[in-house]
């Protein structure tokens, strides 16, 4: 029988380039979204898939990721002093167990298939879930969940997949598809950032579910696109040996908060998906749109 997912790997150790400065001593998956941390969001989102083990591949400067995870006992007695026990509850949410979170270092970014390597002592011999924060998904049920669900009935490796317009493909990993069942579809192949002609509109995203032998590949991995160990390459490499790798098309939207474009948008979604702040940012937002209107 089919072994239950119930380890993620988080891998956090990139150099977050794009959010610099920011990003030189703030690590990119602390940044908020209105008032959670990206990773918190990540937590979130595994935690509703069944996952118990969280994995986080760090490195240098990351230290304040630590922190977060920690318990902070003098705040809640704080609040709990104040009587402030809503913000204490909500406080409490986001506290990990003793022994439920594992760091490990990588120690060069040499790309995220390298960083995912970097776990394999403890994943061990069982299928996972890696999951990166940068790509917030927005959905009524948690993405993870909903592919945790289709591997259940379907087992084997499986990538988000996102349909992206044909010109958007060179920022992906795009699917080759052999079958299209709906949400599962089947893959012959994978290309990393496709100058041209991309095999389809269908572009992996941050969440896959994949089984152990991913590790003999990545080990085997010579460099790919962009000079880096890619995961992508390590999946394709599946395909070759007759094993199976889906694409799953969930439901929901994603934010690219590895970028400054996607991280501005999501704020935007998520504040007005907040009840409290919803009004008052949407009249904001008319009044800014209406101006710079009346200004052209
Ligand atoms: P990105 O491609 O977004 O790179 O990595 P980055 O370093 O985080 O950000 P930029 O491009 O410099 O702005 C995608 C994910 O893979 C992780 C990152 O932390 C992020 O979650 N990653 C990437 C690693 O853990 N190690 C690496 O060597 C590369």
């Amino acid at each position: 029988m089919q072994k239950k997912i119930t380890k993620a790997i988080f891998p956090v150790a990139g150099l977050g380039t794009r959010f610099l400065p920011a990003t030189k001593s703030v690590p990119k998956e602390i940044m908020t979204l209105v008032d959670r941390p990206l990773i918190q969001y990540a937590i979130d989102e595994a935690r509703a898939a069944g996952i118990t083990e969280f994995i986080f591949v760090t490195s240098r400067g990351k230290s304040a990721l630590e922190d977060y995870f920690d318990h902070s006992p003098q705040l809640e007695a704080e609040l709990e002093a104040k009587g402030k026990l809503e913000l204490l509850e909500m406080l409490k949410t986001t506290n990990m167990d003793s022994g439920q979170i594992a760091y490990i270092r990588q120690h060069k970014a040499l790309g995220l298939g390298h960083a995912v390597w970097c776990a394999r002592r403890l994943i061990g011999d069982e299928p996972f879930a890696v999951i990166l924060p940068d790509d917030v998904i927005a959905a009524e049920k948690p993405c993870l969940q909903q592919m945790v669900e289709a591997f259940e009935q379907a087992p084997g490796n499986m990538v988000a997949a996102m349909e992206v317009p044909m010109d958007k493909a060179k920022n992906y990993g795009m699917l080759d598809v052999a079958e299209d069942h709906g949400n599962l579809v089947t893959i012959r192949g994978m290309v990393e950032k496709p100058k041209e002609n991309p095999p389809s509109n269908l572009a992996v995203i941050g969440r896959y579910l994949l089984t152990p032998q991913i590790f003999d590949n990545l080990s085997s991995s010579s460099k790919g696109a962009g000079g880096e160990i890619q995961l992508t390459d390590a999946i394709a490499q599946e395909l070759t040996e007759g094993r199976k790798v889906y694409g799953y098309r969930f439901q929901g939207q994603r934010f690219d908060c590895g970028s400054k474009a996607g991280f501005l948008q999501a704020t935007v979604a998520f504040g007005l998906a907040r009840e409290e702040l919803r009004d008052e940012l949407a009249d904001y937002l008319h009044e800014i749109v209406n101006f710079s209107k009346a200004a052209q």
